[in-house]
Parts: structure tokens; sequence; C-alpha cells
């Protein structure tokens, strides 16, 4: 299987640098590994996804610093609410701390920040936090950065469906007009390419509903004995690296 596994202590072997190194356009991270981070300190789980947001503030930093155009984090998933409640509490705690920070923090990154996923079940404080980092970061020009929230890739597809059946129905477009294209451009991503690198720290091999559509060829790194909250920045690039190595096909020969 073409998984990148990398071992304890290979994200320091400090031998390669980026310089030359044609960079994945977009990529993906799935921000696995907060609780068990926590467990193994004796800690709640809460401080785990403490620990794991500080990171993802040090990560898109460096992702935009190194020159990436696009970030896509997943930060909660549609099926996550079945956490318990308290859990669930505590990250919706974290996340309005952490977007209140986020306007001011990202100015000077030049970042876009956008969301991903369906809004409308978080608290009206909380949609007007994501509205506000929206809007207050349109207008710049560097790397955009997808924040996926309350974010299921079969729901967006689901979502992307009754948005053309609707066209449909209102005969503004016919069966011919259902295209991949189509599809592309009914998604949350609408406009944007697709992730290019998807990477998974804390070992886990699966996808877990993020970016079904859109990560059709996308290459996987799955990071065996690394949890979110302690994913470097050399990691990162050596992530970055073993993409660069690969042999991408789509297909063809
Ligand atoms: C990822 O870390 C954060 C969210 C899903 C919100 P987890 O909370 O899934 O951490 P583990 O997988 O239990 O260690
Ligand atoms: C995926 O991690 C979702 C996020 C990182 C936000 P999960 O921890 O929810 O995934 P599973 O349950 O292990 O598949
Ligand atoms: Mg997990």
């Amino acid at each position: 299987m073409a998984i990148g596994i990398f071992g304890k202590n290979k994200g320091s072997s400090g031998a390669k640098t980026l310089d030359g190194v044609i960079l994945p356009e977009h990529i993906g991270i799935i921000m696995d590994g907060n609780g068990r981070w926590a467990k193994k300190r004796g800690l709640p789980r809460k401080a785990g996804h403490r620990a794991g947001a500080k990171n993802f503030r040090t990560i898109t930093k460096h992702c935009a610093n190194i020159g990436i155009k696009y970030l896509t984090v997943y930060a909660f998933s549609t099926e996550n609410w079945k956490r318990p409640e308290s859990e669930v509490q505590a990250l919706m705690e974290l996340f309005k701390s952490y977007l209140e920070e986020a306007i001011r923090d990202f100015k000077d990154e030049d970042i876009v920040v956008r969301f991903i996923g369906d809004k409308t079940a978080f608290s009206p404080e909380l949609q007007a936090l994501i509205r506000e980092n929206e809007e207050c970061s349109k207008d710049r020009s560097g790397m955009v950065l997808n924040i996926a929230m309350n974010y299921g890739g079969r729901d967006e597809i689901v979502r992307a469906a009754k948005r053309i059946a609707q066209r449909a129905v209102d005969g503004e477009i016919s069966l011919d007009d259902i295209t991949e294209q189509a599809v592309s451009d009914n998604l949350y991503t609408a406009g944007q390419p697709d992730p290019d690198l998807i990477i998974r720290p804390s070992g886990e091999y699966r996808i877990s509903n993020f970016l079904l559509w859109q990560s059709a060829y996308a290459e996987y790194v799955i990071l065996d004995d690394v949890l979110w909250p302690d994913f470097s920045k050399e990691m990162l690039e050596n992530c970055i690296l073993e993409y660069a190595r690969r042999n991408r096909r789509f297909g063809s020969v």
C-alpha cells in the first residue's frame, strides 16, 4: 500500500530541506490523537485538545511560511457529536476562544480563513465568530486555510446532490449538466484545487469521512507513532519530502 510511515525519530534527521522541492499546492491534515496525548500524561482529554489547538496554530503558520497555497484541517467531524457531552462542550469552548484569537493572529500571516462543514449546528455566538473570521480575512492574498468543523465528506456530497437536484427540478439544468465538475462546484471547497497530500498523525489507517470526493488522487502520509500535539514543523517538512518522492500517475502509466 502506498502509505508512508514515519517512525518516532525520522522527523528529526534534518538532512534534507525543501529547497527545490515541488510543494503540494493543497495539504489536508487530520489532526488526530489529542485524547491519547492527554491520556499518556494523565491529563483530561480537554488538555489534549488545548495542546492540539496550539499546535494547529504553529503548523498553519509554518505552512503559510513555506509557501503552501491551501491547507485544510479537520477539527471536528459530523460524527464527533457522538462524544460525551462534556468533551463536546469543552471543544466548543476551545473553538470559541481560538476563533477570537484567530482574527488577530492570522492577520500578520496574510491567511484567508474559511470554514467548511455545516455551521448551522453551532451556537449563534460561534456562528458569529465564524462569519467574522471569514469576513475580515476574505480580501487577504495569502494561503487559504479551510477549517473543517462539523464537516463530513458524505454530508458534503449529499448537500451537493441536493443543490444540483434543486436546479434540475427548477428546470435550470438538464441531466447532461450533472458532471464531475458540477459536483465539485457544489462542494464546500468549490473553486479550490483538490488536496495533493493528506497527513494523518496518530497511526490510524483510515479516512474518517474527510474530503471523500476531493481526495480521489491525494497522496496519504500516515505517521505511526506521533500524536497531533507533538507533530512538528520538521515532521511536516518530512511529509512533504515523502510526497515529493511519490510517483503520481492519476490512472495513467
Ligand atoms: C482529534 O483528537 C480531535 C478531534 C477529533 C476533535 P482525538 O480526540 O480524536 O484524539 P484520540 O484519537 O482520541 O487520541
Ligand atoms: C477524525 O478523527 C476527526 C478529526 C480529527 C477532527 P476521529 O478521532 O474522530 O476519527 P476516528 O473516530 O478515530 O475514525
Ligand atoms: Mg481520534
